[in-house]
C-alpha cells in the first residue's frame, strides 16, 4: 500500500444520516440532505465521509437492524440518490465509506424469516438457534448489550435464537460458509457501485463460543478499552474472527484503494491483532482509547499514546477517535475550551482522525426527556440519544435541520442558537473556524499528515507536548489540559518558532520559545525552524 494512501493522510467525517440534514421535511435526515451539504463538508477540508447505515430497516436500532443489504431505506432516499451522492462526493474528492452491519440482521430480513419458518429450512443454520435449557429457560447466562438475556424464544419452532443486541437483531451464524459468502457478495455489490470502504460494525463479536458456555460473572473492577470494561469470552474476540478479517481484506483487495475500518472495543494488545498477520487484515481497527478512558486529561492521554505506539505492529497505521453515535460528545466530556484542545489533539496526533459530525461546532449532548427517548439501549440505562440530536445549521427553526413545520425525530438541543454553522462560519475565532484551520494546516504540513511523532517530557503533568516531523517540516504541538496559565521554556526542542494556530484563534507570528506564555486550556501549534 502506497505510503500516502488517502485513508492514511486524510480525515474521515462520520455522518449519522438521520440527524444531519433533512431535505424532504419528514423530520429525519436523508441522502438528499447530505448532497445539499456537500459543499459545507468540502469546505471543512474532509477527505472521506462515513455514513452510518442507510439500508432498509424497521429501525428498531435506527438502521443497525438491516432488512435488505442491497438497497436504501425510503426514509433516506433511493439507490439513485445514493449514486448521486457518490458521484457528487467524488467530484469534490470526497470518498464515501458505508457501514457494514454483519453481526446480525433485522428479524424482518428475508434470511431470518426463512430461518425461523421451520427447523428444517435451509437457512435455519444461518442464525444461532438453541434448545431451551432442561427447565425450559434460556440456553445460557449471556446478557445482551441492550439489556436482558441474549436469547429470544421463537414460539413457532420452540427454540431460542441469539441476539447480542436487540431482540429484533438476530445474530448471524458466521461459522456457516454460506453466510460468509453472502456478506462478501454484499461487499462486492457496494464496491462495484463505487463505495470507497466499509466501517464494519461489531467486528469483534462475530464468532461465538461453540459450546455456548456461560460467561463468568462480571468483575467488580472494570478495565478500560472494552465496551463495559470487561471481556465476555462467550462472544468477544474469538480467534476465528481473524479468518473472517483476512477474507474481508481479500474481498477489498479485489478493488483499488478501498479501506476497511473495524469497530472493535478491545484492550490495545487484542485490538492491534485486527491489523492482521503482515498487515493483511483491517486497515484501521478503530482505536477508541480517547473515548473509553476513565479520566480525560494529559496524563491519561500520554499513557495511552505510549501504550498505543508500543502495541502497534511494525508498519501499522494508527487512527484516533473522539466520539461517535454511541458515545457522549467530546464537548460534554471536556467542556468548550477542552473540546477545542481535544480537536487539536485529534487532528495533530499521528494517524487517521475520524471526526463525528457536529463536533466541529463543539455541539454538546442534547438533553432528552424520558418521553422523547427512542434509543433501544436506554433499556440498559445507557441511552445514546444525546449524541444523536440533529445538526445545528442555523439559529432558525429546528436549527435549520428540517423544515419549520416538521417535528425532528429527536429534539434539537437548545444550545443551537449560539452553537451553529451560520453563526460560527463568520466568526474567525469560532470552534468551526478552528476546525477548518486545523484541517488546512494538517493538509499543508507533511509533518502533520505523514510525519513521525515524538512525545516530549516537559515536566508538567497538565501538558501534552509532541513533535511531528517530516524531513525539514517540524511542528510542535503543545496542549494545556490544565486550568492555569504559565510561562514555559521549549528551548530543548528548537530555538525559533512561529505560531500556526492557537485553540483560542488569536495568536500569530514568532514566539519567544524560551519563555512561552501558555494560557489555561490552550492548545498551540508551532512550526519550528
Ligand atoms: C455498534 C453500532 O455502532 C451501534 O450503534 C449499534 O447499536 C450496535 N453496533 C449494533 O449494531
Amino acid at each position: 500500500m502506497a505510503e500516502g494512501a488517502w485513508w492514511k493522510t486524510g480525515v474521515i467525517y462520520q455522518i449519522y444520516p438521520r440527524s444531519f440534514s433533512d431535505a424532504n421535511g419528514d423530520g429525519v435526515g436523508d441522502l438528499r440532505g447530505i448532497i445539499n451539504r456537500l459543499d459545507y463538508i468540502a469546505a471543512l477540508g474532509i477527505d472521506a465521509i462515513w455514513l452510518s447505515p442507510i439500508y432498509p430497516s424497521p429501525m428498531a436500532d435506527f438502521g443497525y437492524d438491516v432488512s435488505n443489504y442491497v438497497d436504501i431505506d425510503p426514509v433516506f432516499g433511493t439507490l439513485e440518490d445514493f449514486d448521486e451522492l457518490l458521484s457528487q462526493a467524488h467530484q469534490r474528492d470526497i470518498r464515501i465509506i458505508i457501514d457494514l452491519v454483519l453481526n446480525h440482521t433485522s428479524d424482518e430480513h428475508p434470511w431470518f424469516l426463512e430461518s425461523r419458518s421451520s427447523r428444517s429450512n435451509p437457512k435455519r443454520d444461518w442464525f444461532l438457534w438453541r434448545d431451551p435449557a432442561p427447565d425450559g429457560g434460556v440456553p445460557n447466562n449471556w446478557t445482551a448489550f441492550f439489556g436482558g438475556s441474549t436469547w429470544e424464544l421463537d414460539e413457532g419452532t420452540g427454540q431460542f435464537y441469539l441476539h447480542l443486541c436487540h431482540r429484533k437483531q438476530p445474530d448471524l451464524n458466521w461459522r456457516n460458509p454460506e453466510v460468509r459468502a453472502a456478506i462478501y457478495d454484499v461487499m462486492r455489490f457496494w464496491f462495484d457501485r463505487g463505495v470507497d470502504g466499509f466501517r464494519i460494525d461489531a467486528l469483534w463479536l462475530l464468532i461465538k463460543d461453540e459450546d455456548f458456555a456461560n460467561n463468568p460473572e462480571p468483575p467488580s473492577q472494570h478495565g478500560e478499552g472494552f465496551i463495559d470494561g470487561y471481556l465476555r469470552p462467550g462472544f468477544e474476540d474469538h480467534p476465528e474472527v481473524q479468518d473472517i478479517v483476512s477474507a474481508m481484506r481479500m474481498a477489498a483487495d479485489e478493488y483499488q484503494e478501498r479501506v476497511l475500518i473495524g469497530e472493535i472495543y478491545l484492550p490495545l494488545n487484542r485490538l492491534v491483532r485486527y491489523y492482521g498477520e503482515d498487515l493483511a487484515g483491517i486497515h484501521l481497527p478503530f482505536n477508541f482509547g480517547l473515548v473509553t478512558m476513565a479520566e480525560w486529561g494529559a496524563s491519561s492521554i500520554r499513557r495511552l499514546v505510549a501504550a498505543y505506539e508500543a502495541a502497534l505492529p511494525e508498519g501499522a497505521w494508527p487512527n484516533w477517535v473522539l466520539g461517535n453515535h454511541d458515545q457522549p460528545r467530546i464537548a460534554s466530556r471536556a467542556g468548550e475550551a477542552g473540546s477545542r484542545v481535544a480537536q487539536m489533539l485529534l487532528l495533530t496526533l499521528q494517524g487517521t482522525p475520524v471526526c463525528y459530525f457536529g463536533d466541529e461546532l463543539g455541539m454538546r449532548d442534547g438533553v432528552i426527556s424520558d418521553e422523547r427517548t427512542v434509543d433501544p439501549q436506554a433499556a440498559a440505562g445507557r441511552s445514546r440519544d444525546g449524541a444523536r440530536t440533529p445538526m445545528h445549521w442555523s439559529p432558525g427553526p429546528h436549527a435549520g435541520f428540517t423544515t419549520p413545520d416538521a417535528v425532528p425525530w429527536l429534539p434539537v438541543d437548545s444550545s443551537y442558537r449560539n452553537i451553529n454553522v451560520e453563526v460560527q462560519d463568520v466568526d474567525p475565532r469560532s470552534h468551526l473556524s478552528l476546525f477548518r484551520r486545523l484541517l488546512r494546516l494538517r493538509r499543508d504540513h507533511p509533518a502533520l499528515h505523514l510525519g513521525s511523532q515524538k512525545v516530549v517530557d516537559v515536566g508538567r503533568d497538565e501538558l501534552l507536548v509532541f513533535v511531528r516531523q517530516r524531513s525539514e517540516d517540524r511542528v510542535l504541538v503543545i496542549l494545556n489540559f490544565g486550568g492555569t496559565a504559565f510561562d514555559i521554556d521549549f528551548l530543548q526542542v528548537s530555538e525559533k518558532a512561529r505560531v500556526l494556530c492557537s485553540t483560542l484563534m488569536d495568536r500569530h507570528g514568532d514566539v519567544d520559545i524560551g519563555s512561552l506564555q501558555l494560557r489555561s486550556n490552550e492548545g498551540l501549534l508551532l512550526v519550528l525552524y
